[in-house]
């Protein structure tokens, strides 16, 4: 049987991950994977994170299994991250939460949701999305077209575009919106296009699915997440695929949630019914680790403070380069306007550079960006921004 399969590619962020690990140029510069780096290049584990773990190391009294929904405390915990302690829903009692292995698990959970809600739905990604969207929902057998958002041209929104195609989606179909940071091009809705969006869900009918894995990273945590409370405001119904692989920088320890909101606390009792049966079907129960060092944080207000700070510093790094690759990159004199990359939030941005010149700069330079010229900006530090100028500027000539 298995002698049938064909070779598939590698992933392509993961891929580019396993190629830069073995690379052995000193100067290699990895701008690919969407992981938070310090000025040294590390991914360091947070303070808070490692003062919950000494925590969790004494407290734990038991390995049993953790319930299908996970870590309740967590779970309520989420919630007020996300939607805030006194938004509508969580006072209507309207909103129910699974915890999921990482962003991904989360949007798996929702992708079989979606199915057993409406099995022929189809899903509305913006183009581009994280590369990983399409395979996900499409491998939950489910239907997956794109709506326009980014301007390649003017490094901007195509939002009168967007909101053209979001009006002819019919009801019953999903719309997955970025929260903050969008992945890959950094470009965000402002409040005026929030509300926009949120009107024409609520006026055709569509179903919001938020995708929130960068709260924090770009202007702030309540700031991050003000389109999607008002979202929740404005429609009855919706879906938030939550991650805390970045801003509690648990990566590997994969922890997310997956929160549905419903129109009154009765249908939200039969959809978390439903939403604990999927979690069932794919693994059973999620870890227990990843959630008990966010309650653990979140239960604290020293702990909280901590993580905040923290939290604050990723973000003001990230500005900080931000800043420092657009003006490196415009004294190098290359014709090319970069100052769109002080204008977009979070780790990525699209360079603009073609295939020709990406291959160049990870083939003679050793610097790795994605395919589609997104980078991590949280990979440039001061001591490599001028070999990743100077290369830049080189295959632009
Ligand atoms: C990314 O976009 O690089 C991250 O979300 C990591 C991943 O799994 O792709």
């Amino acid at each position: 049987m298995f002698s049938e399969l064909k070779p598939l590619p590698t992933d392509p962020i993961l891929g580019l991950m396993a190629a830069y690990k073995q690379d052995d140029n000193p100067n290699k510069i990895d701008l690919g994977v969407g992981v938070y780096k310090d000025e040294q290049g590390a991914t360091p584990v947070l303070k808070a994170v490692k003062k919950a773990e000494a925590f969790r190391l004494e407290n734990e009294t038991t390995k049993s299994y953790i319930g299908l929904a996970g870590n309740l405390d967590f779970c309520t915990k989420m919630e007020q991250l996300l939607l805030s302690d006194s938004h509508t829903t969580l006072l209507a009692n309207r909103v129910r939460t699974a915890q999921t292995p990482g962003g991904t698990g989360s949007l798996r959970v929702a992708a079989e949701f979606i199915k057993r809600c409406n099995k022929d739905a189809t899903v509305w990604v913006t183009t581009p999305t994280w590369a990983n969207h399409i395979s996900l929902f499409e491998a939950a057998g489910l239907t997956v077209k794109e709506y326009p958002y980014y301007d390649y041209e003017n490094k901007g929104l195509l939002f009168d575009e967007m909101i053209d195609t979001l009006k002819q989606v019919p009801k019953g179909d999903v719309v997955l919106v970025h929260a903050c940071c969008h992945n890959p091009s950094g470009m965000d809705l402002n409040a005026e296009q929030w509300q926009i969006f949120a009107d024409l869900a609520k006026e055709v009918g569509f179903t919001p699915l938020v995708d929130i894995a960068y709260q924090g990273f770009g202007t702030s945590l309540d700031e991050d997440a003000n389109g999607l409370r008002l979202l929740a405001q404005t429609v009855e119904e919706m879906i938030i695929c939550s991650s805390c692989s970045k801003n509690f920088g648990l990566y590997r320890e994969r922890i997310g949630a997956c929160s549905i909101i419903s129109k009154d606390a009765a249908n939200a009792d039969v959809a978390n019914s439903v939403l604990l049966s999927v979690v069932r079907s794919i693994y059973s129960m999620p870890p227990a680790h990843g959630a008990d060092i966010v309650n653990t944080i979140l239960s604290s207000d020293e702990l909280t403070q901590q993580w905040h700070q923290e939290l604050a510093e990723m973000r003001d790094r990230i500005n900080g380069l931000r800043s420092l690759v657009k003006d490196s990159l415009e004294q190098r004199n290359t014709g090319h306007d970069f100052s769109f990359i002080e204008r977009q939030h979070g780790m990525f941005s699209f360079l603009g550079i073609n295939k020709a010149q990406i291959d160049r700069l990870r083939e003679e330079y050793s610097i790795y960006i994605v395919g589609s010229s997104r980078v991590n900006v949280a990979g440039i530090s001061h001591s490599n921004i001028d070999y990743f100028a100077d290369a830049v500027a080189s295959v632009l000539k």
